[in-house]
């Protein structure tokens, strides 16, 4: 089924996150009005989230069609998820807030399980019960969107990834969380008839992204001077995707909610889809640290003469880390007729150049 972003409700949960506020931002451009709700948790510098709300609302007050609203507020509260469904009624509801990060997980077990197990069942429960406030104007939720992600491939050897591949293996509790909402997401859509599709996104990166992600992270160690550690030896490949093609992918797919049939049984057939979405072109990590280096050099973050290799630890793999990911893309090609397409080297210069800017 078509549907409109134009004046159409959209909730964005995660929408002071990384994905969520390129995507609200694009979604402003489209005539949308968008509800954003975050909690704001300190995992990494709050004070990005802050300024991620900070563009948006700007550009909410200046000559957009759409509009911004922000509601500071947890997924797992689901008296707090229950009372945005009653108040705002949305149309699309594209699910984000998640604890991202496969080494954090390690540690603090206890957020991954009430973000993203309980906090995605509050939503999945709110739009089922969305349709029972279903009136001539309101459809209930006509689409559910959820980010699930590469890391439930796990130790998969077959490359590329395929959303057909068995991944019943996960390699950290992130992973088990993310194939979880999956399933769950799949009972709903067969229970209740949800249009739901989830998105394994690979390895995002770009401008105001997360500091806790590898190459963020190696640009603050390097501008300190500090030696950056390449895990595995230098034997790793990631399939890297530049932020404004998720964004791309994920307008395409919401706008395309999964048609609703009955099968033979005369029940349901659950309208469910899942995608893989990367550039499907893995890159190995020290040709992506080498790139990252000349772009840092270039946008006046290093000095011109820095010596990349004088600063890299080549050590162990870590647990709950894989080495290869590679997204097969055929399936989104084939549906949304889209594949992610920036080159690493266009992609990271506009991160350096972010990154020279706002740490100037
Ligand atoms: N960035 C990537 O490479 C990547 C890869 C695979 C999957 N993902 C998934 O994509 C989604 C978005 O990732 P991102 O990179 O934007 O991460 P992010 O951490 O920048 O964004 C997530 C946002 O959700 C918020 N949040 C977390 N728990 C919440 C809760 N219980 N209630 C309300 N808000 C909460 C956080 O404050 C944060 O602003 C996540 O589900 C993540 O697991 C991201």
């Amino acid at each position: 089924m078509d549907l409109s972003l134009e004046n159409s409700v959209c909730l964005i949960t995660g929408a002071a996150g990384f994905i969520g506020y390129n995507l609200s931002m694009r979604l402003l451009d489209m005539g949308a009005i968008v509800i954003g709700i975050d909690n704001m948790n300190d995992y990494y510098d709050v004070s990005l989230k802050e300024e991620r709300l900070r563009i948006l609302e700007d550009k909410a007050s200046g000559e957009t069609e759409g509009s911004f609203t922000f509601v500071k507020g947890d997924i797992s509260d689901k008296a707090a998820v229950d009372s945005i469904f009653e108040e705002y009624k949305p149309d699309i509801v594209v699910n984000l807030a998640a604890q991202a990060g496969v080494r954090y997980s390690i540690d603090h077990p206890d957020v991954y399980i009430a973000s993203n197990i309980i906090g995605f069942y509050n939503i999945l429960e709110a739009t089922r019960h969305s349709y029972d406030r279903a009136d001539g104007q309101y459809m209930g939720v006509r689409h559910l969107v959820y980010a699930s992600s590469s890391s439930v491939y796990g130790q998969n050897a077959k490359i590329p990834f395929s959303t057909e591949d068995k991944v019943d293996e996960p390699v950290s509790l992130y992973a088990a969380t993310k194939k979880s909402n999956e399933l769950l997401a799949h009972s709903y859509s067969k229970l209740y008839n949800i249009p739901s599709t989830g998105l394994r996104f690979f390895t995002v990166y770009g401008p105001i992204g997360r500091p806790d992600m590898a190459y963020f992270g190696f640009a603050d160690k390097l501008k300190r001077g500090e030696n950056i550690k390449i895990f595995n030896y230098g034997n790793c490949q990631r399939d890297f995707t530049y932020v404004d093609d998720i964004v791309e992918g994920l307008v395409r797919v919401m706008v395309k909610a999964p048609d609703k049939h009955d099968g033979e049984d005369g029940l349901p057939v659950p309208p469910y889809a899942l995608y893989n979405i990367g550039g499907g072109r893995p890159v190995n990590l020290l040709d992506f640290v080498s790139i990252l280096g000349e772009e840092l050099m270039g946008a006046g973050v290093l000095p011109t003469d820095f010596d990349m290799e004088a600063h890299m630890e080549l050590v162990p793999m870590q647990r709950g880390d894989v080495p290869v990911t590679y997204a097969d893309t055929e399936a989104l090609e084939r549906d949304m007729d889209y594949r992610p397409s920036t080159d690493l080297r266009t992609g990271l210069r506009a991160f350096a150049r972010w990154y020279a800017s706002f740490y100037k």
